[in-house]
């Protein structure tokens, strides 16, 4: 196995040697440490046939690498070493998105000696323009610079949180607003996105699950496919386009795994699970053409990301044969110091350029080292030119050698209306109706009178995590209140806010209580404020902050009929007042159309279908109470004590991964399956068993339903979930219709990874249950052999 070899190579020379240069260029053509270029050395393959299967998909997509350009080996023969550092050099401009201030003049001056790759958090087409020409005109080889931005969910036109978008299960959600985004972007002068972010995670109280698809690996990787077709575009070549940006596959790897959901911290976590939960998606991000991959902040059992050969050597450009930039993460280069990994700033420099990292965002060790590293041996000059030749040519696939300027007239300055009909319908498909007794919702437009209260009814500010600063300041969200008063035009609609978002002052909650009295219904808006989702924003308690619980029980003192409508960034424990409220919807942070897409869900004229991309726990104690864990040998027993459970909790979650109602009913039929026993060789060999599932709306009102399919492996050589999602489909349908859903499963979604660091795709005999439902509980069995 390359991996393997590579391992041995690496221990032979004490870890001095570069890993991973001459083998990782790409298709067919390695560069020799002589700085001439060699056709025909192919990297390493994986070992075909047998029951190791680590072919990687993208040698069949072998266009979508970066190409080739000769203009890049012209550039590396003429660069002096220093040059070459500089192109590993990010810094950034303007603003901060981790600790320390970014310094403008020195960005100019290391653009104009040529000591600057590439640089974060620039926008706008005049500013880009202007310091690209400092870069192309006033330094020596003129090679121009690569601008990022954390273009996470929209850029002018903020859609809802990535966290939302999962729950919407549709990933044509995640690829308008990957195009919207895109075009917003590179017509600023954005050439490349810190996104899709595609940590999968079992964390409700780590911010960062906002900007997550939650806790399934299948889930996030469709969703992570779609994001990078939506910012680079279907074809190979879009990215030049003025309309496409780069993606980045994020954060490699295992971020989500953070002991206690602290941020930054500790991951500790096997080979198979490493390869099962939390791969996947960067593969199928890999697949989909994403050119760039963020190494994570966090330690993988024992060793920092960012110093780790296997992930960012073995596994990522060897084994998948990723012939793109590996970006550090924010300083993460000079954090292998704090890990107590490297002695220095040097060490540091050392060791994440020989385990693989590329581009080094803001800390300069290897600006300020490399050099010297390279004299004494400790790093060579042919990982150097790797790292330089995959900056340059995603420069020249970005088309930058050609065209390195926007055009400023061309400038998106603001949401366009599609832009914004997308954002509103993107929202919209993301709600997911908890609970809703008594048909209390849809509401009536032509109800006589609705009270809209708490701390977000009027609010603005519900873009989420991750908004850019231009948007914040001018297009901030669409407010419930003014939505709900232009659709229900006739009624009298009142307000009152009850709460502050944070802090106990419950002196206003007379007057929201008063307004539900007087009102038919009330619709109680509550939720986490933005700033307490996302990066750095950990929570030890998963309840309502401040007072607002105690809003949503003196509406309930009322006995009236009330709504909540929830908007936060991830789950939330709501078990202390769920009873005593008819009717929840959960809207996350929805972004700019906020407002509209809620009454859209609220009023019926939108049914809402989203489902859970992530368990809602009952309590924080309960944490991790993911769908997809695997079974104990006791597993839980109402009527056994000596069986895995809480002593003062009912078994799993308040609500489980895939949960989701609507205004109507619907009804899954039971899988079926094109054959009851399939070998484990013709899995091997690409043959697949195809699964259909009847689905019939048979309520009154149109709406839409998630078919979902799980797979249990039965007995296998390394315990399996006792679920896990191999497949979903959206459907829309009009009272009394149906249709049939198909899905293919094949050698991917009936094996696993085992615990081989060369990657080792296991199909075993035996039993698999596949079961189709409309959430991960429940729903209607069959069973497939694998002979
Ligand atoms: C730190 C975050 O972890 C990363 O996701 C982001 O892209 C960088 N900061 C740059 O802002």
């Amino acid at each position: 196995m390359a991996g393997v070899q590579r391992r041995t190579v690496l221990a032979a020379l004490g870890g001095t040697v570069a890993a991973g240069a001459g083998g990782t260029l790409g298709a067919g053509t390695a560069r020799a440490a002589s700085g001439t270029t060699v056709q025909g050395a192919a990297p390493e393959r994986a070992t075909q046939g047998g029951p190791v299967r680590n072919r990687p998909a993208r040698n069949r997509q072998a266009a979508r690498t970066l190409p080739y350009d000769d203009r890049v080996d012209s550039l590396l023969e003429r660069m002096t070493v220093e040059e070459k550092l500089g192109q590993l050099q990010q810094l950034s401009w303007a603003f901060a998105t981790g600790p320390g201030s970014p310094d403008n003049k020195k960005v100019e001056e290391a653009a104009r000696s040529g000591r600057l790759g590439s640089v974060l958090n620039m926008f706008g087409a005049k500013d880009s323009n202007r310091l690209q020409r400092i870069a192309v005109e006033e330094s020596r080889l003129g090679v121009p610079l690569l601008f990022g931005l954390d273009v996470i969910h929209g850029c002018l036109t903020t859609f809802p949180i990535p966290l939302a978008q999962a729950a919407s299960f549709d990933p044509a959600v995640a690829e308008r607003d990957g195009a919207v985004s895109a075009l917003e972007a590179r017509s600023n002068g954005v050439h490349w996105t810190f996104a899709p972010m595609m940590d999968v995670t079992r964390e409700p109280r780590w911010g960062r699950i906002a900007e997550s698809c939650g806790e399934d690996p299948y889930l996030t990787a469709r969703f992570a496919a779609a994001k990078v077709r939506g910012y680079q575009g279907a074809e190979p070549g879009d990215l030049a386009s003025p309309d496409r940006i780069a993606a980045c596959a994020k954060h490699f790897a295992a971020y989500g795994g953070a002991e206690g959901g602290r941020d930054y911290n500790t991951v500790d976590v096997s080979e198979s699970r490493l390869r099962n939960l939390y791969l996947p998606p960067f593969r199928a991000a890999l697949d989909a053409g994403a050119v760039t991959v963020m190494a994570a902040f966090n330690t993988v059992s024992g060793v920092p990301a960012h110093g780790d050969a296997h992930l960012l050597t073995e596994i990522l450009k060897e084994q998948w044969e990723f012939d793109g930039v590996v970006v550090s993460d924010w300083n993460g280069v000079q954090e292998l110091v704090a890990h107590g990994f490297a002695a220095d700033a040097a060490d540091a420099a050392r060791l994440s350029l020989n385990a693989g990292v590329d581009l080094e965002m803001v800390s300069t060790t290897l600006a300020d080292h490399g050099a010297g590293l390279l004299d004494e041996g400790r790093i060579s000059e042919e990982r150097l030119d790797d790292a330089v030749g995959r900056i340059l040519r995603l420069k020249s696939a970005l088309g930058l050698f050609d065209r390195p300027y926007v055009k400023e007239s061309a400038a998106v300055a603001a949401p366009s209306e599609q832009a914004r009909a997308a954002a509103r319908s993107a929202a919209a498909r993301s709600m997911v109706l908890l609970k809703n007794d008594k048909g209390t919702l849809p509401l009536d437009k032509d109800t006589a009178g609705i009270a809209v209260v708490g701390p977000f009814a009027d609010s603005a500010d519900l873009l989420g995590t991750w908004t850019f600063p231009l948007a914040q300041e001018n297009f901030r969200s669409g407010k419930l209140l003014d939505a709900v008063r232009a659709v229900a035009r006739d009624a009298e609609v009142t307000h009152a806010r009850g709460v502050d978002p944070a802090g106990e002052d419950t002196s206003g909650i007379d007057a929201a209580v008063a307004a539900a009295k007087a009102a038919e219904v009330t619709v109680v808006v509550v939720g986490e404020p933005p700033a307490i989702s996302g990066e750095a924003a950990v929570r030890s308690e998963l309840g309502l902050p401040g007072a607002q619980e105690k809003l949503i029980e003196a509406v309930a003192d009322t006995g009236k009929p009330f709504v909540v409508v929830l908007v936060n960034g991830r789950p939330l424990t709501i078990g202390g007042w769920l009873d005593r409220a008819p009717a929840v919807l959960e809207a996350w942070h929805p972004g700019v159309e906020a407002g509209r897409a809620i009454a859209d869900v609220l009023f019926g004229t939108v049914a809402p279908g989203g489902k859970l991309p992530a368990s809602f726990p009952r309590s924080v104690g309960q944490i991790p109470v993911h769908y997809n864990h695997e079974s104990s040998g006791r597993p839980y027993a109402a009527d056994n004590k000596y069986t895995s459970k809480y002593l003062d909790l009912p078994p799993g979650p308040q609500f489980p991964f895939g949960h989701g109602l609507s205004y109507t009913t619907f009804a899954i039929g039971e899988p079926r399956l094109s054959r009851a026993r399939i070998d484990a060789e013709a899995l091997r060999a690409g043959e697949t068993v195809e699964v259909t599932v009847t689905v019939r709306n048979t309520g009154r009102r149109a709406g839409d339903e998630v078919v979902q399919l799980y797979l249990h492996d039965v007995a296998a050589s390394i315990a399996q979930p006792v679920r896990r999602l191999r497949g979903f489909e959206r459907v829309t349908l009009a009272p009394g219709r149906g249709t049939t859903v198909r899905f293919r499963l094949g050698e991917e979604d009936l094996g696993f990874w085992s615990n081989a660091p060369e990657g080792e795709l296991r199909v075993e005999p035996g039993a698999v249950d596949v079961y189709a439902g409309n959430s991960s509980r429940g729903g209607r069995k069959a069973r497939l052999t694998i002979g």
